[in-house]
């Protein structure tokens, strides 16, 4: 094994990608099962089917049968969550890696129009489906076994700065920053790490319609062009732009030492000025 192996290598991790069927998360997947890992996609199945997006990483990764599993849970169900977790060790063997990868936002509103139902269901989310119940059954899970541990949460550049009309979403991603730190704490003495990724824009299924106007011809909308002006690298995330800070913060080769954090990449969004 060289050097960057012996640093990043992922063999014998067991990974499982919430929201895995998405865009950041599938991406954050493919990057853990090219490092070695093997990895759990789990996914509602509304919308984005996991056992297609399983079947669709195993042959783009050229990966072994046996090392991709794609499991229907609902994240926002505790229970559901307690059998998922049984589930993947069945599949795969016990899950070292958590990617919390649920998350998202819905439309946007002056505040004086906030549907509180629709503020709730985004919260609900992006905090207690997005990190609390599966970050709560997994630590538990750890715990119980003696087993270390890396956890990645989705934090955004609503966790530093809030974003016009978001309500829900600005809350809900600032306080992912807050419980990254708090849940570092609390788990550090059981070798369990909580970090975070802080992703600037990228164009996933739930942005997508706030920034493009035309899919055909590209043209952004009002709010994507906004962005991409405050952005000093002028573009939108590619999906290749998260790979590297998924391993350092999935490796305890790597990072082994480094917990609560959050990176933002973010093309240099957050240093924007005047
Ligand atoms: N795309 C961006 O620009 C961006 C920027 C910053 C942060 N983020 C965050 O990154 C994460 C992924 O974003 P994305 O844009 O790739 O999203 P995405 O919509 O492509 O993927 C999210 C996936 O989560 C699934 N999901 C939603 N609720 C679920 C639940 N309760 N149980 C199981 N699965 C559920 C959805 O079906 C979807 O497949 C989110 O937390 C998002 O807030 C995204």
């Amino acid at each position: 094994m060289n050097y960057v192996e012996k640093l990043f290598s992922l063999d014998g991790e067991v990974a499982v990608v919430t929201g895995g069927a998405g865009v950041l998360p599938g991406a954050v997947a493919r990057t853990l099962m090219r490092a070695g890992a093997k990895v759990a996609l789990w996914g509602r199945g509304t919308g984005h089917p996991v056992p297609e997006a399983a079947a669709a990483l195993q042959s783009d990764t050229g990966a072994a049968d046996g090392t991709v599993a794609g499991i229907t849970v609902d994240t926002a169900d505790e229970a559901a969550v307690a059998a998922a977790i049984e589930e993947t060790e069945a599949a795969l063997g016990t899950p070292t890696i958590l990617v919390n990868g649920v998350g998202g936002n819905r439309g946007k509103a002056p505040f004086v129009d906030i549907d509180v139902e629709t503020f709730t269901d985004v919260v609900t989310m992006n905090l207690a489906a997005g990190l609390v119940i599966p970050l709560k059954h997994f630590a538990r899970y750890w715990i119980e076994k003696g087993q270390p541990a890396a956890v990645i949460n989705f934090a955004s550049m609503t966790s530093y700065k809030a974003l016009s009309g978001v309500w829900a979403y600005n809350a809900a991603k600032s306080a992912v920053l807050n419980l990254t730190e708090g849940a570092a704490r609390e788990f550090a003495p059981y070798g369990i790490r909580v970090n975070g990724i802080a992703p600037g824009f990228f164009l996933g299924y739930q942005n997508r319609a706030l920034l493009v106007k035309d899919d055909a011809t590209g043209e952004l909308t009002e709010r994507g062009r906004s962005i991409i002006d405050r952005t000093p690298f002028g573009r939108f995330g590619k999906l290749d732009d998260v790979e590297g800070v998924t391993l350092f913060l999935a490796s305890s080769a790597a990072s082994g030492f480094v917990t609560g954090v959050t990176i933002p990449v973010d093309g240099g969004y957050l240093t924007d000025n005047i």
